[in-house]
Parts: structure tokens; C-alpha cells; sequence
């Protein structure tokens, strides 16, 4: 999908109920959205899919919901407070700003920056005369550290004792419930915990849609195990996270790739990562990163927290801080890559075009429709749906001819069309139309379940 195409997707998006502008009626909230009757049933699918595959279904996990606020003293001992910031650079002409780091990146994607000062990244900036990309002067002020967490006031009194903050990962909340996990499930190392929750950051430069967001979903799961484990859990978790892009939402394996973080890229508490990015309609971007955390966040909760936060291995009596690997993702990140990889237009044999959102099985917001051809038919078409609902994801279609119901649920990924006619009464039959191909089928009522169970599986 290409860039034009990224604005007939959000078209799209917005005018089928998917994605809406955030505070659309006063004029919008810059880079919000809200999710539509269709987004919130395909999110709450994908969130779904995750959890079943990562905690419930998984032999190693168990999960966890911690809260949004956090005692500030948990950002303070992660490093949060302090050191989660972005170089910020504003154009002194057209008052445009950006992060240093991107500015650079995006012109000199070979130049590695890690560990460059802010007075080196405006040198960089200079030297290689990357001029404003909205003005094309090169005139920037100084770069200073923009911090990314959003900060705000507990209780009553809004001063420097009641501030606090939104959690800019959901990570946190799960390092700090290592120990209380463990000893309530009784869980012997290797284990791991998976969280799924809002997470919040000011960024400087937000936007392509979804993609990067102030107010963001994540999907993730910290893995506790013995350092001196010979197991290679870095490589299993990957693995595992591929496994679960193709088979469970069925990524095209084409557009995502794996990319090894440099030495000099590593966040500080990172001992190994691996991004997977994916090729949006607006370049490649990532998706979900995997990191080997090493002890770094139980090391410093139990500094910070003063609490023994070690691991005793009862059969060894060897005690230890476990270590930790991270797969982590945003939800509307694997949303958006799903919506571009899906969003496909036709031109049909008859020279007409046919939008089809061709999402995954697993995540259409409806599995069939029902529909009545024409209006004798509409109690007998209200009683299947009915009948159905119970097992299937449906909807009741009746407005339009039958060529415009079929357009509407193609265009929003309903897999299957059934149809019920003047034929129907007699033969007991109805027509199965499925969304990619369009070819229809003559089934039995009664065989019908049977057969979308197998179709559906
Ligand atoms: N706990 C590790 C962590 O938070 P991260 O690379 O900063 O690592 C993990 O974020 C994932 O969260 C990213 O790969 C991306 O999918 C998603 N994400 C991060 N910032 C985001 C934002 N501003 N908007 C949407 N998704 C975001």
C-alpha cells in the first residue's frame, strides 16, 4: 500500500466505524482517536488473541493488571524520572519542531547517534546542513531534553508532594509485582507475567495515524529466568512472536522484517534487542521490540524499594535476581499494520471497483451476515440471525440491494454473506457467499453451522 492509499484508509477507516477523530466535534484533540463499534470489537479481538497465546494458553504465564499511577518512586528507581526524555529542536524561522534524533536518522539513516550529547546531535545537525524539512532553513535553536511522561497531581493540593505520573510502559507495574506474583501462584523460575493496559507519553513528534499516539495500548510480557539457564530464551520468545504474527493474525511475512539493535543503539537496560518492523504505507517502521533486560529492573526496584526482591530456588537453594526477556508491542501499532496490509481495491470483471478489507479470520469484526433478499423475507432472515448470534459474530443486513450489501460487508471485512431468498422456503436452502473469491454456495439450514464452523476454524 502506498502513501496516497494511507488517506483512503483512514477515509475508509472513519466512514465504516473503525477509527474516528478524538474530540472530533470540537475541532479534534491533535493525533487521538477513538475506536468505533468496529474498531473496539477488532481491538478487543487482537487483545484477545494475544492474551490467549501469551498468558492464558502458555505454560509458562500468568497475568496481571496493575494500576496506570504508580508511587513516583517506581520511575525514579527505573530511571524514568530523569532519563526518559527526547532531544527536542524547534526552527527558529517556521517555528516547526522535531526530535533530534529522528531529523537526523531520517537523513543519515547510516549514522549510528547513540551516546551523542545534545551539543553533538545540533553539530551533526549543522554540519550535514539538514535543513527544516517544512521551511528548508537552517536556523534551529538550541536542542534541549523534552520530558515524555505526563505528569500530574494526586488529592487535593496540587504541589510538589502530590505529583505523579502516567505510566509511559506497562512493564513497571509487572517488576514491581515480581515478588507478589510469585509467591501467590507459587510459580518456580522460568516464568513469566503478561500485562495488557493503557500506556501514556508526551511525544514530540506524534503521528502516521495511529502509529505513534500520546495515549497508546501495549501487549506486554516480562520473562523471568536463571541467568545461568543454558536455554537460549531470547531466541525461544522471538520465535514464539513470529510464530504468533503468522499463524495467529496471519502478517504477511513479506512485510515484516527482524533488525538487531546495533551495540551503541541499546536502551541502557538492554543487554540485546530486536525490533521487528513492518513496511506501513508510510515506511518501514517498528512493531514490536524484543529485549533481554538482563536483572536490570529487579536490581533497581530492589535498590530503590529497599524490599529483597531475590529469587529463592527451593530444590538448589541457589538465590538469585532472575533476568529477564521483553516482548513488547503496541496494539494499535499491530492494528494499523493489519488495516494497511488488509485494505485492498478491485476492479472487477464488470469495470466497477470493489473495496475489500481483507482482514484475518481471526479478527473480522463480523464472521457473516445475514441477509434477506427481499422484504418477505425478513422474519425468517431475523430468526437465523437470532439463531446464530449465539455461536457466531453477526449482523443483520437490510438496507440497499444485495449488491450494495454485499459492497458494504466486503468493505468491512465480513467473511461470509448468507443470503436468504424466495427459494429458500422450498429448498431449505441458503446462499453462502465468501468474502475474497465472491463464489456462492447453495446450504443446507440446517447443515448450515456445521459448515461455518469448518469454514470459520
Ligand atoms: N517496555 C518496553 C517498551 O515500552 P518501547 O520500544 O518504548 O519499549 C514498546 O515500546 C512498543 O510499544 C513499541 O514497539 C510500539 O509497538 C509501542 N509503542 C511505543 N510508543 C508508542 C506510541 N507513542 N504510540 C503507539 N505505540 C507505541
Amino acid at each position: 500500500m502506498s502513501i496516497e492509499n494511507m488517506d483512503e484508509l483512514i477515509n475508509h477507516l472513519k466512514s465504516q466505524g473503525f477509527v474516528f477523530q478524538g474530540s472530533e466535534i470540537y475541532g479534534g484533540l491533535a493525533n487521538s482517536w477513538d475506536y468505533g463499534p468496529l474498531g473496539v470489537e477488532i481491538k478487543s479481538k487482537l487483545k484477545s488473541l494475544w492474551w490467549k497465546y501469551f498468558v492464558k494458553k502458555n505454560e509458562f504465564n500468568v497475568g496481571l493488571d496493575s494500576s496506570i499511577i504508580l508511587n513516583d518512586n517506581v520511575w525514579k528507581s527505573s530511571g524514568h524520572i530523569g532519563n526518559f526524555n527526547d532531544p527536542l529542536i524547534d526552527c527558529k524561522n517556521c517555528k516547526a519542531r522535531y526530535r533530534a534524533d529522528k531529523l537526523i536518522e531520517e537523513n543519515l539513516p547510516n549514522i549510528v547517534i547513540s551516546g551523542c550529547t545534545l551539543e553533538q546531535l545540533k553539530a551533526i545537525i549543522l554540519e550535514n546542513k539538514i535543513n527544516c524539512p517544512k521551511c528548508g532553513k537552517l536556523d534551529y535553536t538550541d536542542i534541549r531534553k523534552f520530558e515524555l511522561m505526563f505528569k500530574t497531581y494526586q488529592g487535593v493540593i496540587a504541589d510538589d508532594s502530590s505529583v505523579v505520573h502516567l505510566r509511559p510502559e506497562t512493564a513497571q507495574g509487572i517488576f514491581i509485582n515480581f515478588k507478589n506474583v510469585q509467591r501467590t501462584t507459587r510459580k518456580k523460575i522460568p516464568f513469566g507475567i503478561g500485562q495488557m493496559g493503557k500506556s501514556f507519553r508526551n511525544e514530540i513528534t506524534p503521528g502516521n495515524f495511529i502509529f505513534r499516539t500520546r495515549e497508546f495500548e501495549q501487549m506486554e510480557l516480562e520473562f523471568f529466568f536463571n541467568p545461568n539457564d543454558s536455554k537460549d530464551w531470547f531466541e525461544y520468545w522471538l520465535n514464539k512472536v513470529i510464530i504468533f504474527l503468522n499463524e495467529e493474525i496471519n502478517l504477511d511475512s513479506k512485510k515484516y522484517h527482524i533488525r538487531h539493535h546495533e551495540r551503541e543503539e541499546l536502551s541502557h537496560y538492554s543487554k540485546k534487542t530486536v525490533d521487528i518492523e513492518f513496511d506501513f504505507p508510510f515506511g518501514r517502521g517498528e512493531l514490536w521490540g524484543i529485549s533481554h533486560r538482563g536483572d536490570f529492573d529487579l536490581k533497581a526496584h530492589q535498590n530503590g524499594s529497599k524490599q529483597n526482591l531475590m529469587y529463592l530456588d527451593t530444590d538448589t537453594n541457589e538465590k538469585y535476581l532472575p533476568n529477564v526477556i521483553e516482548p513488547s508491542v503496541g496494539v494499535e501499532r499491530l492494528l494499523l499494520a493489519i488495516f494497511s496490509q488488509s485494505y485492498v481495491e478491485e476492479l472487477l470483471d464488470d469495470g466497477t471497483k470493489r473495496i475489500v478489507f481483507k482482514l484475518p479470520k481471526k479478527l473480522a469484526p463480523y464472521q457473516i451476515a445475514i441477509i434477506p433478499l427481499q422484504k418477505q423475507q425478513n422474519d425468517k432472515a431475523y430468526e437465523l440471525f437470532n439463531e446464530l448470534l449465539t455461536d457466531f459474530d453477526a449482523v443483520y443486513d437490510i438496507t440497499g440491494n444485495i449488491g450494495k450489501r454485499y459492497r458494504r460487508q466486503d468493505a468491512i471485512g465480513t467473511l461470509y454473506c448468507i443470503t436468504i431468498d424466495f427459494d429458500s422456503e422450498a429448498d431449505k436452502k441458503v446462499t453462502v457467499r465468501e468474502r475474497d473469491t465472491m463464489q456462492q454456495e447453495r446450504i443446507l439450514i440446517s447443515e448450515l453451522k456445521n459448515y461455518l464452523e469448518q469454514k470459520l476454524k
